[in-house]
């Protein structure tokens, strides 16, 4: 079967130290260790696959241990994926803290990610599928044909601008139907994108906009839908003729957020197949996997089920 989501976007394994306070520069803290498959490319395809929706992952690793188990995994989860392995490269890596509130620090070794070439890429099923979702944790080149390709065989397609580099260039809007930044990848943007007249724009300032405001600058941005992550707040809908604001899920278990942000656009994506391209259907039902992945720890690992995900609807609405 043809996938109906393709994710094209990094596999990382993530290394992961839990403990009660960050240590500041130059101390040593006490914690406990683990590690599982992340990645935003991954993380977002194993929310998607797990949600119900056929999805196919494209990304790239190296030769070695962390390869072989991320081939495993997805066999084990039955989503479809396609690994491009480069030998002269070490597969991705993040070394993630955790703190007692759930917050986190990252910093991703890129490896393999950085690599993805063009040959790498099933082109037939970005062509076939309803929606291709990126991030900006992969080859940028290679993210832009994929998102050109798609876009020009008529499918929809997602960019979760995650995490925010220098290189961005924001000719790669030109072909994204549905932007989703969180607030600090939104106010960069909103800096880089010289229609928006900001060049000093903050996470902060963009809470001091009415929703009207917030609106306004959203469509200088010139991509046709976009959706604001706001994190324990929801999110913002900025659609074309109008605006929405979409509340978190509030009185639930927060253990870890990490993957917060990939819950959602992995949920997202597999919502627009199930309700067949209703934008805000499908952040609703994003902010629910979102919601029940904040409950677990772990970044795909903590991906709800199909199943969990309608006893979570059913008894929350
Ligand atoms: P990360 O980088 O940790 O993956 P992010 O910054 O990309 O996350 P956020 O904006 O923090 O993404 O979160 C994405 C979505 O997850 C939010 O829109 C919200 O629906 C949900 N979410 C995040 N934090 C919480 C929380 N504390 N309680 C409930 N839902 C949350
Ligand atoms: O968004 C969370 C992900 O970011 C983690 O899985 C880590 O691998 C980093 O890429």
């Amino acid at each position: 079967m043809k996938p109906h989501v393709v994710v094209v976007g990094s596999f990382v394994q993530d290394l992961t130290w839990k403990c009660d306070a960050f240590p500041r520069a130059g101390e040593t803290v006490v914690g406990k260790f683990v590690t599982g498959p992340g990645g935003k490319g991954s993380n977002q395809a194993v929310a998607c696959g797990r949600a119900g929706v056929s999805t196919l992952y494209v990304g790239a690793v190296g030769d070695d241990a962390f390869a072989r188990d991320a081939a495993t995994f997805y066999r084990v989860e039955k989503i479809g994926a396609r690994f491009a392995v480069k030998p002269r490269e070490a597969t991705g890596t993040a070394a993630i803290l955790v703190n007692r509130e759930g917050q986190n620090e990252i910093i991703v070794a890129l490896g393999a990610n950085a690599v993805l070439a063009r040959k790498d890429i099933p082109v037939e099923a970005v062509r076939s599928a309803r929606v291709v979702v990126c991030q900006c944790e992969s080859n940028l080149a290679t993210t832009g044909y994929v998102l050109k390709t798609a876009r020009a065989a008529g499918v929809t397609t997602v960019l979760n601008p995650a995490p925010m580099r220098a290189d961005f260039d924001p000719q790669l809007l030109r072909h994204v139907d549905i932007l989703i930044p969180n607030e600090t990848e939104f106010a960069a943007l909103v800096n880089q994108v010289p229609a928006s007249g900001e060049t000093e724009f903050t996470a902060e300032r963009l809470h001091e906009l009415s929703s009207e405001g917030l609106h306004a600058l959203i469509r200088s941005l010139g991509v046709a839908n976009v959706i604001v992550t706001l994190g324990g707040k929801g999110c913002f809908l900025s659609l074309p003729d109008r605006f929405e604001s979409i509340p978190a899920y509030t009185g639930i278990n927060v253990v870890d957020t990490t993957g917060a942000g990939d819950a959602f656009v992995g949920g997202f994506a597999a919502g627009l197949v199930q309700f067949e391209g209703d934008i805000a259907a499908a952040a609703r039902y994003g902010t629910a996997v979102a919601a029940l992945s904040v409950t677990k720890f772990g970044t795909a690992p903590s991906m709800p089920r199909k199943t969990e995900i309608a006893r979570f609807l059913k008894r929350r609405g």
